[in-house]
């Protein structure tokens, strides 16, 4: 029989990994709500009308990665290649910005059909914020520094590059700037760019085609045609950026791979990713709302590709390895002392509620060897060992499994006593290597 895998372009999250996309998700939840951002969840398919009018008909995203079907029904729906457009079609349907201002978050999957490689898969999770209804630069600041404060709180550093694509007053002119020189130096393009150029030159601009790379490098800079009220809003987004500690780059080539953007645009890059660098990308756009059928709402956001934030946690972690050992083994070894042990782990899980630390026992009648190469492997921290002798004594043996020293409580012990102290060893032990 042929082997059935999990389809090409999408991972399978297993224990222990899955708790580490627990707890970042947590930190995102957390970071979003201090800065007073709901969630918001949208189904994971719309109508595929959404994402051609949202995303853009002439984007890499709606020409060659949706995710495209047609239901019994005879409708054609998509699996959502991003979140926002989802995200403003329900502000539209619930008529949410009608009670002013909203400041919207989410997590959860996205899909698109690109090559998948190491950063890149066909199901991706983002987490994404949306602040609805504030023309206001400080807006466009929030929302980066959302960003800034994630990855601050992840102990992680990633170079933020911001750029300003303007909007419809100073745009088309620029628009018509850039056609006419990259149509004089068309025979040099990429032909990817030769293909863009007419149709939506702005891409040509972040081409990583290394033949666009000197063309793209003279090219007309958007910056030069900023109308002045865009280039007021461009200055001073940089300056309250500045004025909060958060440190960027300005760079012209960044235009974002989807049509809704006006004026700010920015990217959270890391070389930690390789090839895949963003790690973040998001900006303004103020007619999105308005072109889906909804009242002229100027808005701001961005997403974030959680796959990429833990690839980069996961390189500053091998640098500098901190065990990650955590939580307590029990093990009991013949009949009696299972019962005890029972009763043990119950009881350490009730002193420990509030630590949430992981109490675990083994089941099996294997060994003391294999449970305790099964607890080591398991990440634990410490293990309580009961025997027979220890079940006579009323005793129990505690093995810290990182630096393999033992000892053993007083005999008589009642359970109760007995999980209190297993709790203080194993808080002082962390205290210990805290210090
Ligand atoms: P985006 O730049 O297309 O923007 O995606 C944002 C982030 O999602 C990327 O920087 C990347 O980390 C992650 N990502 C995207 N595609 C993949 C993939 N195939 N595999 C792994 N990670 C991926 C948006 O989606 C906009 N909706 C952002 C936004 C929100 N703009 C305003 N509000």
């Amino acid at each position: 029989m042929q082997k059935i895998t999990a389809p090409r372009g999408t991972a399978d999250t297993l224990p222990p990994h899955s708790a580490r996309w627990a707890d970042v998700e947590t930190l995102m939840r957390e970071v979003a709500s201090r800065f007073g951002y709901g969630e918001i969840r949208t189904p994971t398919f719309e109508s595929t009308a959404l994402f051609e009018r949202g995303v853009g008909e002439t984007t890499d995203i709606v020409e060659k990665e949706m995710y495209t079907f047609e239901d019994k029904g005879g409708r054609s729906l998509t699996l959502r290649p991003e979140i926002t457009a989802s995200a403003m079609r329900a502000v539209i349907e619930h008529s949410l910005t009608a009670a002013g201002p909203q400041r919207l978050f989410y997590i959860g999957p996205i899909f698109r059909y690109e090559r998948p490689q190491a950063g890149r898969l066909r199901q991706a999770h983002q987490f994404g914020v949306e602040c609805l209804g504030y023309s206001a630069p400080e807006a466009d600041a929030e929302v980066i520094s959302v960003v800034a404060t994630l990855l601050r709180a992840c102990g992680i550093a990633a170079k933020l590059s911001l750029n300003s694509i303007g909007d419809d007053a100073c745009r088309p002119a620029y628009r018509e700037a850039l056609i006419a020189y990259l149509r004089g130096r068309s025979a040099e393009l990429s032909e990817d760019s030769q293909r863009r150029l007419e149709r939506n030159p702005l891409r040509v601009l972040d081409s990583k085609a290394p033949e666009d790379r000197a063309t793209v490098e003279a090219a007309p800079r958007i910056t030069e045609y900023l109308c002045a009220p865009c280039a007021t809003h461009f200055a001073r987004v940089g300056e309250l950026l500045a004025a909060v500690g958060i440190e960027y780059t300005l760079d012209p080539r960044i235009a974002r791979g989807l049509d809704y953007y006006t004026r700010t645009v920015f990217e959270f890059s890391s070389d930690a990713l390789g090839a895949q660098s963003a790690l973040c990308g998001g900006g303004r756009y103020d007619n999105l709302i308005s072109q889906l059928g909804g009242p002229p709402t100027p808005s701001v956001g961005f997403a974030l590709g959680i796959e990429r934030l833990l690839m980069i946690i996961d390189a500053v972690q091998e640098q500098a390895p901190a065990s990650q050992r955590r939580g307590i083994a029990v093990i009991a070894l013949g009949e009696a002392a299972r019962l005890r042990a029972f009763e043990l782990a119950s009881a350490i899980r009730t002193v420990t509620a509030h630590d949430g630390l992981p109490v675990v026992m083994d089941y099996s009648e294997s060994k003391l060897d294999t449970q305790l190469k099964r607890a080591d492997r398991a990440g634990a921290r410490m293990a309580v060992i009961i025997g027979d002798d220890e079940v006579a004594a009323g005793r129990f043996v505690l093995r810290d499994l990182e630096v393999r020293e033992q000892v053993a409580s007083s005999d008589q012990m009642p359970v109760a006593g007995g999980a209190q102290w297993v709790a203080d060893r194993y808080f002082a032990a962390l205290a210990e290597r805290a210090a």
